[in-house]
């Protein structure tokens, strides 16, 4: 049997030993196990390996398994394909599509909606199948996916009945990720954790072991409702920001220049509008804490939803002023930075908009989207190109010897 990473220390050097480093020690012995290799999952996984934790990271999608275990997996973010070279992470990070024996699990799995816009937890259900299986007394499980208030608490009763004797600690931590600036946000944000009967000094030793921020405690339900409350909050102002650029317009009001002038007001702060609000959270979220169709939040998500038509309204006539033409569309991701395409409202508007002149492209190789090509063969054979979400160095480097004319402005 392995002897554990503190008792060898211990023997060692008995005289120094402090209770610091004892829990430094027993904590670098846990065996913690990620469950969900996505854009939380993933670089969570890599953080944990380089504070010296030893990590497996189970997934299902065998493709993704097979680029990592090849090393020829490519993040987006620079940062992160640094990390992932990193000697202490190759040394203590692995990879599986069969779940391990771990004492720590933690879940970074998908939460979207059901039909009803409730959370479906289809793929959270699985993964506690499968711990069920494996899980033994003291083992801890810590959730990172977004969840409506009051799931966490549930967990110990998903777990199969015969292992509810064990004594089992339940945590409910959230990430903030903004796409090209991931591992800056995991390490340096404010971290908000739920605990409600669990050890304590182990779930924020953990987090302390790499969080540059603080790390404030509380329950479980006060923690998973954070966290829908900051998505709600952005969803909110995006869609404050853009209907009110809507009215000002139809008023025949400059917004930018009244936005600017209401911003010089010390506690406000008015958001630029945007042409919908995409990815796995802000257009998701906000309804797990409330759905119902006359709600607040309801008719705000319906503002973000709706500008989508509002938008194709205007790219359909420039098609139909152009039907002679061969357009390109570009840059799916639902922001900038990103290939990430969930809920994207540019992949919306082009499934909405397209006609049989309407072509796209993107650097993103996997997309699958009718019409597309390959961006060299797009940049040949289209003679517009409309951009969505490509940022200005891909801009310039793969548009140099074009001229730009800004023919249709999306947002203004
Ligand atoms: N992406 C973000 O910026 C972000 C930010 C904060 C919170 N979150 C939340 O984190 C959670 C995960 O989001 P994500 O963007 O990383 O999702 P993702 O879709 O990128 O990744 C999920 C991964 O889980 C894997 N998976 C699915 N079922 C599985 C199973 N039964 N066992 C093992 N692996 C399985 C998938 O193959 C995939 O690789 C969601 O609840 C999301 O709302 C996401």
């Amino acid at each position: 049997m392995e002897i554990p990473l503190w008792k060898k220390c211990y023997k060692k050097n008995f005289k120094y030993f402090n209770k610091r480093k004892f829990i430094i020690l027993i904590m670098l012995d846990i065996k913690i196990s990620v469950i969900g290799l996505g854009y939380i999952g993933l670089p969570f996984s890599m953080i944990l390996a380089k504070s010296g934790f030893k990590v497996n990271g189970y997934d299902v999608d065998n493709k993704k398994l097979k680029k990592l275990k090849s090393k020829k997996y490519l993040f987006e973010e620079k940062n992160l394909n640094n990390l992932i070279k990193n000697q202490k992470v190759l040394k203590n990070l692995s990879f599986t599509n069969k779940l391990k024996l771990a004492n720590l699990y933690i879940l970074c799995l998908p939460t979207p909606l059901n039909k009803k816009n409730n959370c479906d937890y289809q793929y959270i259900h699985k993964a506690l199948k499968e711990i069920s299986k494996v899980i033994k007394d003291k083992d801890k499980i810590i959730l990172e996916s977004t969840v409506e208030i009051g799931f966490t608490d549930k967990i110990k009763k998903i777990l199969e009945i015969k292992k509810k004797k064990l004594k089992i600690d339940i945590y409910y931590v959230s990430e903030k990720a903004i796409p090209g600036n991931t591992l800056y946000e995991m390490i340096y944000s404010d971290r908000i954790i739920g605990s409600n009967i669990g050890n304590k000094e182990f779930i924020s030793k953990l987090y302390k072991s790499f969080v540059k921020g603080n790390i404030f405690i509380t329950n479980n339900k006060e923690a998973e409702a954070t966290k829908l409350i900051e998505n709600t909050y952005r969803d909110f102002n995006i869609g404050l920001a853009t209907n009110l650029s809507q009215i000002l317009k139809e008023k025949n009001v400059d917004y930018k220049k009244v936005f600017n002038l209401s911003n010089r007001h010390p506690r406000v702060n008015i958001l630029s509008p945007s042409f919908g609000v995409g990815g796995h959270c802000i257009p998701i979220d906000p309804y797990f804490l409330e759905n119902k169709k006359s709600g607040l939040i309801s008719k705000i998500r319906k503002i973000n939803n709706d500008y989508i038509d509002v938008i194709s309204k205007k790219i359909n006539l420039f098609i139909k002023n152009n039907e002679s033409k061969k357009i390109c569309f570009w840059g799916f991701g639902y922001k900038l930075n990103t290939n990430d395409t969930r809920e994207s409202p540019p992949l919306k508007i082009y499934n909405k908009v397209r006609k049989s002149n309407c072509f796209a492209s993107d650097f993103n190789k996997s997309l699958k989207i009718r019409n597309f090509l390959k961006s060299n063969s797009a940049l040949k054979k289209c003679d517009l190109h409309l951009i969505f979400n490509l940022n200005d160095s891909c801009i310039n480097r793969k548009f140099k010897n074009k001229k730009f004319v800004k023919a249709l402005d999306l947002i203004n």
